[in-house]
């Protein structure tokens, strides 16, 4: 691997949910009320992610609808109806330049071979900008579209998410970087010294491969991942090389940096090959009091069943009806274990303990951070937070959420972006061309080649 030697630089990431990140987004007067499948509203917003600066976006994904109350499901479109993700960078990738493309792919209902050829192919369409967010499915309906009756018990689906990767991994290395000499002096179109064949056989695939397209121009596409839990950490450390897992506190962001950091050794990682950039659920005004109207009016746009779906669903899928939304949440709803997300639940009983928070409290919180931390302010106070947590090592970077799309991302690189310049915490204009330039990420050797130059795969 040749890594970077450029002083390191805060990394930052953009989330687009198609009307934003807030679940009464599509409500309010500016949002792209169609937005999932509007093509024009994605240009745009890539476009000026580009022009802010941004190291990428990024677009979570699911394999079905939500599920839940016709009630709440009827008033929330996310995951209703959007373009799938990769079909969808591929297009912005002829639009843009320098922004990274990231996708969600999920591990549970995916072959590695699909896989590892659509984000090879994706890689080279965008000339080395594509980055595969590697989940193992939050939503348990998932299953009922791939012929399971239920999603796989959240130990198992870690355990084929780390083979999945490794093979996709294999496939990826399938042809060294100069393979295919296309020579027609000779008639030969490719080297077969440098074709390699995965024969994978392990106990959660066979595959025998090589994956039919040449080596991705980053070597690998950027990968990332968001678990927090212990099984999501140890794959982080495997694999991952921008980390989303939410961060709440300074303590606790350094206290997950250095567990996951530390945890990279025994797989022999270094630990700048690691982005750990936590969502920011960022709302600027020009004053405070700017922000604060404009967090209020979003909330106020929060129908009581949109938010109780949204707390029941941050607890496992709990039945909250009948629930009193302006009392504390009852400790006997509090479930102990689930087969949802770990760091979800852990983080909403510690927010529902805090001594008089009303459910209101709660599912208006998820309503907007999404899991996520809020920052709230101006220009000035939003950075010195992000500049803090920057240089205290609880985060490499952030993963913006804005809250309604365009407008917030549009006040966001009119605001923020020129103080985090200003400070030169951000770049000016982009020195590289691909997704790992833009993160100081090494370029992975091929497996097969390097065992001939003596560097480690
Ligand atoms: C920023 C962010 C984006 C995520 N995107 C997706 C997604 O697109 N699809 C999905 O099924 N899960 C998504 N997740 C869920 C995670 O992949 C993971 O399942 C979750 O964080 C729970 O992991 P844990 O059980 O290890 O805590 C996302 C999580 C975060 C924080």
């Amino acid at each position: 691997m040749k890594a970077s030697t450029s002083k390191p630089r805060l990394a930052l990431g953009l989330l687009i949910h198609p009307t934003g990140n807030h679940v009464a987004s599509w409500l309010h007067p500016s949002a792209q009320v169609d937005a999932g499948s509007n093509f024009a509203h994605y240009a745009q917003l890539a476009k000026t992610a580009e022009a802010g600066c941004f190291d990428f976006m990024f677009l979570a994904d699911a394999l079905a609808v939500r599920g839940g109350h016709m009630e709440a499901l009827s008033r929330w479109p996310q995951y209703m109806a959007y373009f799938e993700p990769t079909t969808l960078l591929s297009a912005l990738a002829a639009l843009t330049r320098n922004l990274g493309l990231v996708a969600t792919a999920t591990t549970s209902y995916n072959e590695p071979f699909n896989i590892a050829r659509r984000f090879a192919s994706l890689d080279h369409i965008s000339h080395g900008r594509a980055g595969w967010n590697v989940v193992t499915s939050s939503n348990p309906d998932e299953a009922l579209n791939f012929g399971r009756p239920e999603h796989f018990k959240h130990g198992d689906r870690y355990a084929r998410a780390r083979e999945f990767v490794e093979v996709v991994k294999k496939l990826w290395d399938s042809w060294e970087d100069d393979a295919f000499i296309r020579d027609r002096a000779s008639g030969r179109y490719f080297e077969p010294s440098k074709l390699h064949v995965a024969h994978h056989a392990q106990e959660h695939f066979n595959v025998r491969g090589p994956l039919n397209i040449s080596r991705a121009p980053q070597g690998y596409p950027v990968i990332a991942q968001a678990g927090a839990s212990e099984d999501g950490r140890e794959l982080a450390a495997h694999s991952a090389e921008i980390v989303f897992t939410p961060l709440h506190s300074l303590d606790k962001a350094k206290a997950f940096y250095q567990d996951v950091k530390r945890r990279m050794d025994k797989y022999r990682r270094a630990e700048d090959q690691m982005k750990i950039t936590p969502g920011l659920n960022v709302i600027v005004g020009a004053t405070r009091d700017e922000a604060v109207r404009k967090q209020k009016h979003l909330e106020s746009l929060v129908h009581p069943a949109v938010g109780l779906e949204l707390l029941s669903n941050a607890l496992g899928g709990i039945d909250l009806a009948g629930c009193d939304i302006d009392r504390p949440l009852p400790l006997s709803l509090i479930p102990e274990d689930t087969n949802t997300s770990k760091g979800t639940l852990a983080h909403t009983i510690e927010m529902s303990q805090k001594e008089g928070t009303t459910v209101r409290q709660l599912y208006l919180e998820y309503a907007g951070a999404r899991g996520q931390r809020t920052l709230l302010g101006t220009p000035q106070s939003i950075v010195d937070d992000m500049e803090e947590w920057f240089h205290s090592k609880g985060v490499d970077g952030f993963l913006i959420q804005p809250s309604v799309a365009p407008a917030d991302l549009v006040d966001f690189v009119d605001l923020v972006v020129p103080e985090l310049q200003r400070r030169d915490l951000l770049r000016t204009f982009y020195e590289g061309g691909t997704l790992r330039d833009n993160l100081q990420l090494a370029r992975p050797d091929n497996r097969h080649a390097a065992s001939t130059t003596g560097e480690r795969s």
